[in-house]
This record gives C-alpha cells, sequence and structure tokens, in this order.
C-alpha cells in the first residue's frame, strides 16, 4: 500500500524537434513537464518505465544509489535498438557500471581530473585553437567550421591529456574523425573503431617501456591491467570528443544566431565562464540519459517499481521554468549555476573541467579573430544531428568578411 498518485497514461519519449528552434528540445517535452515532471513512459520495447522531466526531479534520480546505471538492466528510449541488441559494456566505460567497479576506476581517474590539472592545459588549448584559427585564415572562407575547428580542437586536447606522441598525432586524428562518423560510411566508421583499439593498446604498451608526463602513463602506475587502460584510453576518446566538438560546433550557430549575444562575448572576456555554463544549459547537448530502478523507490509522490527504467530528459530538466526564469532564453549574462548539462551524481562528467577550458578558449577565441564570422548557408540548411544521442552539427558552412 502507498500513498502515491495514480499514475497517468504512459506517453512516448518525445523525439521531434524538426517543428522549431535547432536549439529547443521537442516541443511537447514542455508540455509533459508542465503536466507531470515524472510520468509513466512507454518504451519503444513495449516496457512500461518513466520519464522525468523536472529538474528536481532529474537531480533526485541521478543522486539516488538505489538506480542503476547497468547496461544490461536498461530499457533503451529511443526506437532502434533494443536493450538486448546493445554491445555489452567494454571494459573501462565508467557510464554503464554501478558501485563498487565504478567507484574503483572513478578514484584512479579523478585524481588526474583536478581542476589545477586542467587548467595547466590552458595554455596547450590557446596554441591549437590558435594554429587552428590561422589554418582557417589562411585558407579563407568558406569552411566547415565542424571539419577546420570544432573537431580537431578536442581531439587534440585529447591527445595531449592521453600522450599521443606528436609523430601520431595526425593520424590518431583521422581515426578520431572517422569514429565520430565524420564524412565516412558506417563500414569505414566501423573500421575505425577496431583500428582505434588497436592504436590504444600499442599506446598502453608505449606507455610501459617509456612513461612520459601524460594521463595513460600515470595510469600505468596503478593496478589497472593493460586491457583496462586501452579501454580507459578508448572511452575517454569516445566520452570528450564528440561532446566537446558539439558544443563548439552547436554553440557557435547558437551564437551566430543570437548576434547580440556574440557581441557581449567578444566585447566583454570576462563573460567567458558565465557564457559557456549558460551555452550548456541551453543547448544541453547530452540530452537524454536512463537508469534503472534496483528497488521500489518512491519519488516526488510517485511509485517507481523495482526493474522500471527512468528516462532522465536533461533538456528539459535544464529548460524547466521552476529552476531558471525565462528558461528558453538565451542569456549569457545569466548564472547558470545547477544545470545538469554534465550530469548529476556519481557518474557527473569527468572531464567537465577540460570541456569548460575547451569552450571557454575555442568560443570566445573565434569570435574575436573572425567579426565579421556569418553562416555561409541559410539556417534551415545546417544539418543538425537529429536523433543522436549527442545533439549538435554535422556541418557547419560559414565565411567571414568578403567572401
Ligand atoms: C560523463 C557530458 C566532455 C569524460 C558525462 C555525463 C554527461 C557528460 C552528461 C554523465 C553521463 C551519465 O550520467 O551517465 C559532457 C559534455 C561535455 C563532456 C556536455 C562537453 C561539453 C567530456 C570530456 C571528457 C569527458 C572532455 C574527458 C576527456 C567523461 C567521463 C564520463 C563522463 C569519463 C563518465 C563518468 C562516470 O560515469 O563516472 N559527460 N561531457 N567528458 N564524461 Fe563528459
Amino acid at each position: 500500500e502507498t500513498d502515491a498518485a495514480p499514475a497517468a497514461e504512459p506517453v512516448q519519449l518525445p523525439i521531434d524537434r524538426s517543428a522549431g528552434c535547432p536549439f529547443d528540445p521537442p516541443g511537447e517535452l514542455a508540455r509533459l513537464r508542465e503536466q507531470d515532471p515524472l510520468r509513466p513512459m512507454r518504451y519503444p520495447d513495449g516496457h512500461i518505465g518513466w520519464l522525468a522531466t523536472g529538474h528536481s526531479a532529474v537531480r533526485a534520480l541521478a543522486a539516488d544509489s538505489r538506480f542503476s546505471s547497468r547496461y544490461e538492466l536498461l530499457h533503451y528510449p529511443f526506437p532502434g535498438a533494443g536493450v538486448s541488441e546493445l554491445p555489452p559494456a567494454p571494459v573501462g566505460d565508467l557510464t554503464g557500471i554501478d558501485p563498487p567497479e565504478h567507484t574503483r576506476y572513478r578514484r584512479l581517474l579523478a585524481g588526474r581530473f583536478t581542476v589545477r590539472r586542467m587548467r595547466e592545459l590552458t595554455a596547450r588549448v590557446e596554441e591549437i585553437t590558435t594554429d587552428h584559427l590561422d589554418a582557417m585564415e589562411r585558407h579563407g572562407g568558406p569552411v566547415d567550421l565542424v571539419q577546420s575547428y570544432a573537431h580537431p580542437v578536442p581531439a587534440l586536447m585529447i591527445c595531449e591529456l592521453l600522450g599521443v606522441p606528436d609523430a601520431d598525432r595526425a593520424a590518431f586524428q583521422t581515426l578520431a574523425a572517422a569514429v565520430s562518423g565524420l564524412e565516412v560510411t558506417e563500414e569505414e566508421q566501423f573500421a575505425a573503431c577496431t583500428a582505434l583499439q588497436d592504436t590504444m593498446r600499442e599506446l598502453v604498451a608505449a606507455k610501459r617501456a617509456r612513461p612520459t608526463d601524460d594521463l595513460l602513463s600515470d595510469l600505468t602506475n596503478s593496478d589497472l591491467s593493460d586491457a583496462e587502460l586501452a579501454g580507459i584510453g578508448g572511452f575517454l576518446l569516445a566520452a570528450g570528443l564528440d561532446t566537446t566538438a558539439n558544443m563548439i560546433g552547436l554553440g557557435a550557430f547558437a551564437l551566430l544566431s543570437h548576434p547580440a549575444q556574440a557581441d557581449a562575448l567578444r566585447t566583454d572576456p570576462a563573460l567567458a565562464e558565465t557564457a559557456v555554463e549558460e551555452l550548456l544549459r541551453y543547448l544541453s547537448i547530452a540530452h537524454t540519459g536512463v537508469r534503472a530502478a534496483l528497488e521500489d523507490v518512491e519519488l516526488e509522490g510517485r511509485l517507481i517499481k523495482a526493474g522500471d527504467s527512468v528516462t532522465v530528459s536533461v533538456q528539459a530538466a535544464n529548460r524547466d521554468p521552476a529552476k531558471f526564469a525565462d528558461p528558453d532564453t538565451l542569456d549569457l549574462r545569466r548564472k547558470a549555476t545547477g544545470h545538469l548539462a554534465f550530469g548529476h551524481g556519481i557518474h557527473q562528467c569527468l572531464g567537465q573541467q577540460l570541456a569548460r577550458v575547451e569552450l571557454r578558449v575555442a568560443l570566445p577565441a573565434l569570435f574575436t579573430r573572425f567579426p565579421a564570422l556569418r553562416l555561409a548557408v541559410p539556417p534551415q540548411d545546417v544539418p543538425l544531428r537529429t536523433g543522436m544521442n549527442i545533439h549538435g552539427v554535422h556541418r557547419l558552412p560559414v565565411a567571414w568578411d568578403g567572401q
């Protein structure tokens, strides 16, 4: 017996954002959040679970150890792959495991991702962004900002972090682009994933033989096996590349669509910190997560049964008017503290300080170098990553000055 209110009719997860603005979540999500911030949802495989759209519900779920992240327990919220068709989590993947396995990896990695360490990488981010902006200038517009800037900058920062030797970086970057599916077929992308695993194993062997000053070398002093180290290397690339690249690409698109905001960022460098938090909130590129209840849980007046999957809509939570005033407005001066764009709880993004450093440098530098930056195609022709796990743009054709 419980006092929990009777549950509403299950809905399907709204995924269609085609109707409106490229930066807004599907409009239906806002209606569902207003009606009921935690409500039953019908999953594509027929499972009846839950959908959390309110900021407080999403936050509470992510912080609650009675919910699991183990892939094998989750029902997948998107049409397409059912959970049984998902590949088993490779070793070193932190997002699909629970304590105590998760705690062991997380402890080993956390000390290597401190704010101080990541700030030390700022000088390298500055050099890498400058190099790429120089190359864009030499080339002349129009260029695809994704291929010229948004993707290579974070790819090279991952090289820096992992300690990929200079001589191997060009090859690594090509591989990383193929793994991300940039201008390659699905077969090429699949082949690149396999090649990446080989590259990571070779890199780990090289670091064991001759350690240098980087994360992988550092981790060879722990009790992690070679397979775990290679797995972690591959996972860091997967977790840190598409995310940051799409924040730069979609972030640039959002600023180009809000010229007064772009001007503010250009003329006031002190704005970079709040601007990046606001862009993270407003864009919520890692838009959706999922958890499974390990036991019966009463939350926000609802009874979630053991085994139920709960889809957490980060994008709906980050636009919740109960948390953020005027949530659908991009306002770079807003204090967006408390946004959930990096998740929350034990799985909260390990690389968030690195991502912040990259975004705080890369976005202002782009708009300062090219004050007349503009889209080289009509905004409706920018191909969006609709339906993908990480929202963003496939390409962003831009030009500047008389081109
Ligand atoms: C986890 C977003 C950049 C490494 C996460 C999660 C989110 C997220 C939402 C939580 C997933 C969950 O709860 O299941 C982002 C965004 C980024 C970004 C929006 C860029 C703007 C990075 C970078 C790295 C990184 C640069 C590292 C190089 C990780 C790792 C995890 C993670 C290792 C797993 C943590 C765990 O499960 O304990 N990220 N991320 N991320 N992220 Fe990021």
